[in-house]
């Protein structure tokens, strides 16, 4: 019988995507008490896991080596003692934040969320970050209701497709921003689409605000305009919800750079202590927001359980359908992280860490540690 061995995305040090690195222990680990073991099926791969491979991440600084991967679904195959409620098979979700692009986990049995035994986990993961925070943002921070005008900037990435989909699906009249490229996946989620990049992008955001008395709701997943011009465009009682800033990384790659020089990394730095502020301060005027999915699960565990639970159910009811790109083996990982850097996706990837890996990459593992690597599954060429 072939051992069974754990296959993760591992980095050993901070840096582009060639840090990615394919590792194989050579046992199972075993659950604790209060824990259990998970056979991954799906998990993330997101401009977050690259902020976190650069150490770019401003609320987590992960002690290296570590495994990438911010969540994961999958199947329960090991409980530990003392655990209660969950059982081998059990189909469950978890935000992790790193560790989740593995073949398994263990995690304390505590965290957990089920997952519908009938879902597809490619489809259920982007549930778990992307749409979550999309969610979360529109209609915890922001209180959004049917009718509502909506402003998402990011609009093509992981989290702005989450959140078009999700104004489709509750009535919410919404306005994206992204590159001129990107029209057509703004467009075909129901959206006005304004290009960032156009020439008088600031003026046409002006201009859709002043037609709707302003936006009630701006969701920000990129932090690319000065923020008063953004805070100008709010309706009276409108909310902000800044939670992301992809534009400076955009910005660097265009100008042929893997990442914003430090004096936009400075900027940035400002911005975000700024808006940290202002959110700390709902007397001023409870303008501004600023979300952190993991902040809000920690203090927040029941929304996280029910907020998960009610996308399921709009999985199921076919009311959203996460944009799923393409579907990555884990040899493929470092190609994935490549996209996403070059800000080459709409909407999302996923890792499938059971999708049969290429000889080449067994071969590697199996000359890196002879007694754990299995034999090939697949041929390429
Ligand atoms: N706070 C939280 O809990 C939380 C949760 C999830 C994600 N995030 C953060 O949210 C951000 C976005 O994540 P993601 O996974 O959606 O990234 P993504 O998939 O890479 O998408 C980035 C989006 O930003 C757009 N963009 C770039 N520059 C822009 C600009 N100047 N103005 C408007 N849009 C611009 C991109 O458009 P083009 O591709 O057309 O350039 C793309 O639509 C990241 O910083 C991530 O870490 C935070």
């Amino acid at each position: 019988m072939t051992a069974v061995t754990v296959r993760r995305l591992e980095i050993r040090a901070f840096g582009g995507p060639e840090v990615v690195r394919l590792v194989e222990d050579a046992a199972l680990p075993e659950p604790g008490p209060g824990e259990v073991r998970i056979r991954v099926e799906a998990s993330s791969l997101v401009f977050t896991d690259v902020l976190i491979r650069r150490n770019l991440y401003p609320v987590l600084k992960p002690t290296l080596p570590v495994t990438l991967g911010y969540d994961l679904v999958g199947r329960i195959d090991g409980v530990g003692p003392g655990v209660t409620g969950w059982r081998s098979g059990d189909r469950v979700a978890d935000l992790v934040q790193v560790g989740g692009n593995a073949t398994h986990v263990v995690r304390p049995a505590a965290t957990l969320v089920e997952v519908p035994q009938h879902l597809d986990a490619t489809r259920v993961e982007p549930l778990i970050l992307s749409y979550l925070t999309a969610y979360q943002a529109l209609f915890r921070e922001a209180e959004a209701k049917p009718g509502d005008a909506v402003l998402v900037y990011g609009a093509s990435g992981a989290v702005g497709q989450a959140a078009l989909d999700l104004c489709r699906a509750f009535g919410l009249r919404a306005v994206g921003v992204a590159s001129a490229r990107r029209e057509e996946a703004v467009t075909g989620l129901g959206a006005t689409f304004v290009a960032y990049d156009e020439p008088d992008a600031a003026g046409r955001l002006d201009r859709l605000a002043s037609e709707r008395h302003g936006f009630k709701v701006i969701v920000d997943a990129a932090r690319g305009e000065a923020l008063g011009a953004v805070l100008a465009r709010l309706a009276p009682g409108g909310r902000l919800v800044a939670l992301g800033f992809s534009a400076p990384f955009r910005a660097a790659g265009r100008a042929g750079h893997a990442r914003p020089g430090l004096l936009a990394l400075l900027r940035l730095g400002l911005d975000f202590l700024r808006i940290k502020w202002l959110s700390s301060r709902p007397g001023a005027s409870g303008r501004v927001a600023f979300y952190d999915i993991a902040d809000r699960r920690a203090r927040h565990p029941d929304w996280f359980r029910s907020d998960l639970a009610a996308l399921f159910t709009l999985l199921d009811d076919g009311a959203i359908a996460p944009r799923v790109q393409r579907v990555f083996a884990l040899d493929e990982a470092v190609e994935a992280h490549r996209l996403i850097e070059a800000g080459e996706v709409e909407g999302r990837l996923v890792l499938d860490p059971g999708l049969p890996m290429g000889a080449a990459a067994v071969d590697a593992l199996r000359a890196a540690s002879p007694q754990a690597a299995a034999p090939p599954r697949r041929t390429t060429g």
